[in-house]
Formats: C-alpha cells, sequence, structure tokens
C-alpha cells in the first residue's frame, strides 16, 4: 500500500511535470519562429506507392473481437502463421522486410492493430486496454482457421504479444520480443533503475488528455524523422517515411495509439511466475533510447524459458535498420525450435 500510494504521487507529479516540459516547448517553437504554425501539415492524400506494392502481399480486413482489423497477407496459407505485431507510433509497414523474408517458408500475416492504419478507430479509451488488445489477436487466428500461430513483435507490439503468451500459452507457439519489455518487467524497470525511468518519461507525458497528441503531430509529424531517419542507413529513407506520415496525419490517427498508454499505465506489477514451455526470445538494441538492458533481467525473473539476445550498434527500429542481421537471428532461433 506504501509503495502504491508512492508510486501514484510520484507519476501524477511527473505527468504535470512533463506536461508544463510539453508546454514550455510549445512555446520555445513560438519564440523561435513566431509566423510559423508548428502543426502545419503537409496534405498528404495519395498513399505512396510502397503502400500497395504487391510484393509485400494482399490486403485484407476482418472483422474480429468486434472489430475491424486491416492486415497484409503473403506466404503460403498451407505453411506455420508467423503474426507481425507494430509498435508504436507505426504500422503493419514496419514489417516490410521481415515479410519478404519470411514469406519463403512462413504464412505472414502484419496487422495493423486496432485503433493504428486501416484498422478500426474505436474513440473510447477503454477500448485499448490490454485484455481487448490480446483477443483480437486471438480471435484472428481462431479465424484464420489456426490453433497457434509464431508471434514476432516489437515495441508496443512485443507488450501485446508477451500478454497473449501469458494468458493464451497454447496458441503460442513461439514468441519473439524486439526492443521490448514485459509489462511487469517495465513496471520493475522504470521503478528500480533510475535510467529506465527517465528513458520512459512519454508514459507520465502520454496519461494526460490532448496534450501528447499535439506534441506527437509538432513539425509535420518529426518524430518519424527522428526514430527512422539514420544518416548513413540505406534500409529506411525519405518515402518509407512518408508512408508512416500518409496514416498519422490523417485526423485523429494519433489519438487511439496514445489511448494504449492512457488505458494501461499500471503501478505495480503482477509478479506471476511462468513455467510453460513457450520458445521466448528477446532481442535488445544496444541503442535502443527507450529501453535498458536491464529489462532483459528482469524478465529472466519472470519466465522459466526465455532467451535474450543484445544486438550492438543498432537502436529501437533495428528491424528496419539492420534486417538482415535481425532475420537471421529470427530464422536461427525457430530453426532451433524444430519451428
Ligand atoms: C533492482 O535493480 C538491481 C540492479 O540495478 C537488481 O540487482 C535488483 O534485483 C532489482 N530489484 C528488483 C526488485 O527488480
Ligand atoms: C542502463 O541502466 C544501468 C543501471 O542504471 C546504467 O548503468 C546504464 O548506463 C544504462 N544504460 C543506458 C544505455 O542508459
Amino acid at each position: 500500500m506504501k509503495q502504491y500510494i508512492y508510486r501514484f504521487v510520484v507519476t501524477n507529479a511527473l505527468t504535470l511535470f512533463y506536461g508544463f516540459l510539453t508546454l514550455v516547448i510549445f512555446l520555445r517553437n513560438y519564440v523561435r519562429n513566431p509566423f510559423r504554425n508548428p502543426w502545419e501539415q503537409k496534405l498528404r492524400l495519395v498513399p505512396p506507392a510502397p503502400l500497395s506494392d504487391p510484393k509485400y502481399g494482399i490486403h485484407k480486413n476482418i472483422k474480429v473481437n468486434g472489430i475491424k482489423l486491416h492486415y497484409v497477407e503473403s506466404g503460403d496459407p498451407s505453411k506455420p502463421l508467423m503474426i507481425f505485431l507494430h509498435g508504436f507510433p507505426e504500422f503493419w509497414y514496419s514489417w516490410r522486410y521481415q515479410i519478404l523474408e519470411f514469406k519463403k517458408d512462413y504464412w505472414c500475416i502484419a496487422v495493423d492493430m486496432r485503433g493504428y492504419g486501416d484498422s478500426e478507430r474505436v474513440e473510447d479509451v477503454s477500448a485499448y486496454k490490454l485484455n481487448l488488445l490480446i483477443d483480437d489477436i486471438k480471435y484472428l487466428v481462431k479465424e484464420l482457421g489456426r490453433e497457434k500461430c509464431i508471434l514476432v513483435s516489437h515495441d508496443w507490439g512485443g507488450a501485446i504479444a508477451n500478454a497473449i503468451r501469458n494468458s493464451y500459452p497454447e496458441i503460442v507457439s513461439a514468441l519473439i520480443m524486439l526492443a521490448s519489455m514485459s509489462t511487469a518487467a517495465s513496471i520493475h524497470e522504470i521503478w528500480n533503475n533510475s535510467k529506465q525511468f527517465l528513458m520512459s518519461w512519454y508514459f507520465f507525458l502520454f496519461r494526460l488528455p490532448w496534450l501528447p497528441e499535439q506534441f506527437v503531430s509538432m513539425n509535420d509529424l518529426e518524430i518519424h524523422d527522428k526514430i527512422l531517419l539514420v544518416p548513413g542507413n540505406t534500409y529506411v529513407d525519405k518515402q518509407d517515411v512518408e508512408c508512416y506520415k500518409y496514416w498519422f496525419c490523417k485526423p485523429y490517427a494519433l489519438t487511439p495509439p496514445i489511448n494504449y498508454y492512457r488505458a494501461n499505465f499500471d503501478y505495480i506489477a503482477n509478479d506471476k511466475y511462468y513455467k510453460d514451455n513457450v520458445p521466448m526470445l528477446v532481442v535488445h538494441a544496444a541503442k535502443d533510447l527507450y529501453i535498458n538492458k536491464t529489462v532483459l533481467e528482469a524478465m529472466k525473473k519472470q519466465y522459466e524459458y526465455i532467451e535474450t539476445v543484445i544486438v550492438d550498434g543498432v537502436g529501437h527500429a533495428l528491424q528496419q535498420h539492420d534486417p538482415d542481421r535481425i532475420n537471421k537471428i529470427i530464422r536461427d532461433f525457430l530453426a532451433k525450435n524444430n519451428l
């Protein structure tokens, strides 16, 4: 109880503090450049060509768990099912390099998570509770006529894939988490590692209404340039960034993704220990600005069966910036488990 009260007070103080800081950033923008509107956005009416490139698969919609989900399907439906779950603020396109690699041997489904891309955007914050997010995928697997799937996940998608593994281990033949953490590990590390506490600053900011959307959309969605464009890296170019901005510049497009944070902030971790053998691989990017590698230790305390890898020289969007290395890590892990 004491711990809960402490965390509750610190959390709310920090949320206000980061909110205030955001207002200062807005003000600084106006002072530096009084005649420019930081929220002016380029009009993007035509989807960039890669979004409909047939090499990535066929675009389909499905109704599951009371909601329309959009996904991109490729590969042979008689092969093992591999489902890709993207992170924040992304969509199916984050998996393009994995689709090209794994469609040779797997039935690949890259989903737009609820509220993202071409999937349905429900308004309520409560529509983004973790139990609903995991049921979307559970019912998707069922609708696709399968009992099991391989989950390949990144960032928020990893937290969801991990929660699917915890609640429905029987439907997961393997779990691969890239640059992501279980919700329990993230709560532990936020409160036990001051570095992670600082790295997770946006968890606190995103609890506020309205303001986070304004912050993320500033300077024509500059956030996507910052996360995706790495000098010298040729795997992600300006046109790729335009693909992201095409979806995120739509009205209301940022609210559902930020609602994932609003709906799921927890103070105390669930410390269940999982002994069932679901092959699980957690891949940490050494230059990740949002996740400290101590999260791996926290996750090892949660699972009897877990493997971890640290990939050096690469940041948070590792599967896009170093696809050959990441694809090989995934392939080797699956081969070792005869999948
Ligand atoms: C907190 O972190 C330290 C190292 O940073 C670790 O040794 C300890 O086990 C952690 N405690 C918990 C409860 O996770
Ligand atoms: C991760 O956390 C540890 C323990 O607080 C710290 O020593 C280390 O510098 C952190 N790493 C990064 C990349 O911030």
